[in-house]
């Protein structure tokens, strides 16, 4: 376990609230305005950025005379992605995707990730990181799922909070994003998004409130997307009613970079522009200054939004915990972490007959694909971290289109190959690219054993349209399967993908992209060193056809004319369009629960080389929901199980209330209690603005996946009222 910073202790809320006040009390109004803007410093000249500072995402100017540091802030959840030092080679720790970490259904782990990267984070320089995102699944095609945490709110909320929790263990101010409904890429700066308050409440807002609540972050992003029909961050019922009146939020929220569209937006929540050139407009500096001078915002506006800057900066630890840029990274012990994560986020899909672990006695391993032998692939956009190692084989991740400018698609760390030839040193390992199927399928007849590597690049600012793996990969698959009876697929992409060659291919393991250390995980778990443990946090459908949206939203709109651009402050994308999810809150695996669709592997899905064995159920209601049930380890290997409790009413999709993660030996049996929160199994009442879980009884289900009840009981619950 990693140990944070020393003297980290956080100022408690009231004393963070009179350091604040008392400090604004102090400062003039350009020292004010100076907290509420901020450059992206590589579209600045050198000569006008900061000296002896990280270059980063951003920063705001602090203000030194009254000890109020300079936020020097970084990208993001999966490591520290800072820009420009990239360029000039330097590296950091790369953790596994958003997804990976999310199959591991480990808030811990979410903490341990979280309080690593926070710390080389903090030895680079930087004491914003803009970590973690929790925007749900919706859709598996959305192009940045890799970098959020799954389709239920309960489970990413809880994640997010571990992860930001450890970021923050470091004095740095996390950032929960991108708030809120901004769940696909394909018009993301001008796409409305249309949903009740209700279906909102209950699913998107509900994974930012748990995460609010278990992280405690300093800042909350506002996203570049509208709903309904305004902005993200110059929308008062999310910034003010909902963020700070609903759920108490104290710190401050800041823009994505390009999402400011006005200096009102500050009267409606919005405290801090970021990355203010991208906006075209100084909303938050010049106009703003002129907006109070000409009476149309109120200086108070500019108190408490300087006042919940600082509140952040106190509450955090980061004015007591200067910056020393520069500190030394004990990157191996740090690779060991992502090396853990990587491992306990792979998910075993398939394996028939026991394939996997693949036997020592396997002496023709054939590699195919997936280019293996540099490594594992890492997705696009601004949470690309420049690993330890370098980005190797890199090309362009886009030749058009909104992702053109910055999407790398780039292959990081340890490469499977290589991972393989160490477990298997008995073994001849070798290794084909797989561009040449027939050639793959020639040399599969001669081996013991075929893996195959298949992947698929994801990005920021992208959508797939659809779900296949692409690039000649499924002809592949089927041909080496076909070729040989031992063939093991190792998916490595950032979304669920279609399995058209599924019955041919005895062994799946869904990888994700696993970072640093992902093609030392997959190693391992091939060879049985590490049983796999991972769940799925996002259904895999059967088809497009079974998705809310079979055709991904605006990817039917009319390229943005010059017109448009300029309106919506974009150099390429699509002309606006609305969003409609018919699933409401019933994103996921609620949707195809309540209409009765069988996907490909379900939410919660994952196999183990051992079997777990669930008995005991023991249900109570009333006015809590509580239940406890016995998992045992009843195969002949250790490991750890994921078991889910879901519970439903009537007539309503199944909920995830919570899980266990226990960790067997062989033989070994274990109670285990999960308690709900009521929230989870209520509706949101709009009008009364309360959740409300009417009295009577409801069906409780201990899972091995959202479509796997093993025990289920029923029990009789009160009525059940909450604020917000
Ligand atoms: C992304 C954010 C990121 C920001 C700064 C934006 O494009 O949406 O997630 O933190 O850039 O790099």
């Amino acid at each position: 376990m990693l140990t944070p910073l020393a003297g980290q202790a956080k100022t408690d809320a009231r004393t963070a609230e009179r350091r604040a006040a008392e400090t604004l009390a102090k400062m003039t109004q350009e020292e004010k305005i100076g907290l509420l803007h901020g450059p992206m410093p590589m579209l600045l000249a050198a000569s006008k950025r900061p000296k002896d500072v990280a270059i980063g995402a951003g920063f705001i100017r602090g203000v030194e005379r009254l000890g109020v540091p300079m936020l020097v802030e970084s990208d993001a959840s999966l490591g520290v992605s800072n820009l420009m030092e990239m360029r000039k080679g330097d590296v950091a720790t790369a953790l596994p995707s958003g997804l990976s970490l999310a199959s591991s259904w480990d808030p811990e782990l979410a903490r341990a990730g979280g309080a690593m990267i926070g710390s080389e984070a903090r030895a680079k320089g930087f004491n914003v990181m803009l970590v973690g995102g929790v925007n749900l699944i919706r859709d598996p095609r959305a192009g940045r799922n890799f970098e959020y945490l799954g389709e239920d709110p309960v489970l990413a909320g809880e994640l997010v909070g571990g992860q930001i929790d450890g970021v923050q263990s470091n004095s740095i101010i996390g950032t929960i994003k991108h708030f809120a409904l901004n769940d696909q890429e394909t018009g993301r700066n001008v796409a409305s998004v249309e949903m009740d308050e209700a279906s909102m409440r209950e699913s998107d807002l509900l994974a930012f409130q748990i995460g609010i609540e278990k992280g405690n972050p300093g800042s909350v992003m506002c996203a570049y997307n509208r709903v309904g029909g305004l902005y993200s961050c110059e929308h008062p019922f999310l910034l003010n009613d909902v963020l700070r009146r609903d759920w108490g939020f104290k710190g401050f929220v800041m823009s994505d970079w390009g999402a400011v569209h006005s200096t009102e937006a500050i009267l409606a929540g919005l405290d801090q522009q970021s990355g203010e050139q991208l906006d075209g407009k100084p909303y938050f500096s010049d106009l703003l200054v002129k907006a109070v001078e000409d009476g149309k915002i109120p200086q108070s506006a500019v108190d408490k939004a300087a006042g919940r800057v600082l509140y952040a900066i106190y509450a955090h630890g980061v004015a007591d915990h200067p910056l020393q840029p520069g500190q030394t990274i004990d990157y191996d012990a740090h690779a060991e972490v992502a090396q853990r994560a990587a491992e306990q986020g792979i998910v075993l899909l398939r394996n028939e007959g026991g394939i996997l672990p693949l036997a020592t006695t396997a002496k023709k391993i054939l590699v195919v694909g997936g280019n293996a032998d540099v490594g594992v692939p890492g997705g696009g956009g601004s949470s690309q971290v420049n690993p330890v190692g370098g980005l190797k084989r890199v090309t362009k991740g886009a030749e058009s289109g909104p992702a053109a400018g910055f999407a790398r698609r780039g292959y990081v760390g340890t490469a499977p190959l290589d991972a393989l030839r160490a477990e298997f040193p008995g073994a001849t390992v070798s290794y084909l690219d797989g561009k040449d199927a027939a050639a793959a399928a020639t040399a599969a007849k001669g081996a013991d054993v075929v893996i195959v590597f298949a992947e698929k690049y994801s990005t920021e600012a992208v959508d797939h349209l659809d779900l296949s793996l692409g690039e000649g990969q499924d002809e592949l698959i089927d041909a080496v399967a076909s070729a040989n009876g031992k063939t093991i697929v190792v998916l490595e992409t950032g979304n669920p993908v279609l399995m058209p060659w599924l019955n041919k291919v005895p062994a799946i393991l869904s990888a994700w992209y696993g970072g640093q250390r992902g093609g030392a995980a997959i190693a391992r778990v091939l060879a049985g060193e590490v049983n796999p443990s991972g769940h799925l946090p996002v259904t895999f459908p059967a088809s497009v056809d079974q998705l809310p949206n079979p055709v991904l939203p605006g990817s039917d709109a009319p390229p943005a004319d010059k017109e448009t651009r300029a309106i919506y402050g974009i150099q390429a994308g699509t002309k606006p369009f609305d969003i409609h999810y018919p699933e409401g809150s019933d994103a996921g695996y609620r949707w195809f629960d309540k209409k009765g669709l069988k996907p490909l592997f379900p939410f919660g899905y994952g196999l183990s080389y051992t079997q777990f064995r669930y008995d005991d159920l023991k249900a109570t209601g009333g006015k809590t929901l509580t239940v406890r049930f016995t998992v045992s380890n009843s195969g002949a290997r250790a490991g750890a199980d994921v078991p889910q409790v879901y519970v439903t009413r009537p007539g309503k999709a199944k909920r995830l209330i919570g899980w266990a993660k226990p960790d067997l030996k062989p033989g070994e049996s274990k109670e285990v209690t999960v308690t709900a929160d009521l929230r989870v199994l209520a509706d949101f009442d709009a009008k009364a603005q309360r959740w409300v879980l009417p009295a009577g009884e409801v069906r409780v289900e201990v899972g091995a996946s959202a479509a796997d009840p093993v025990l289920t009981g029923t029990v009789r619950m009160n009525r059940f009222v909450r604020k917000p």
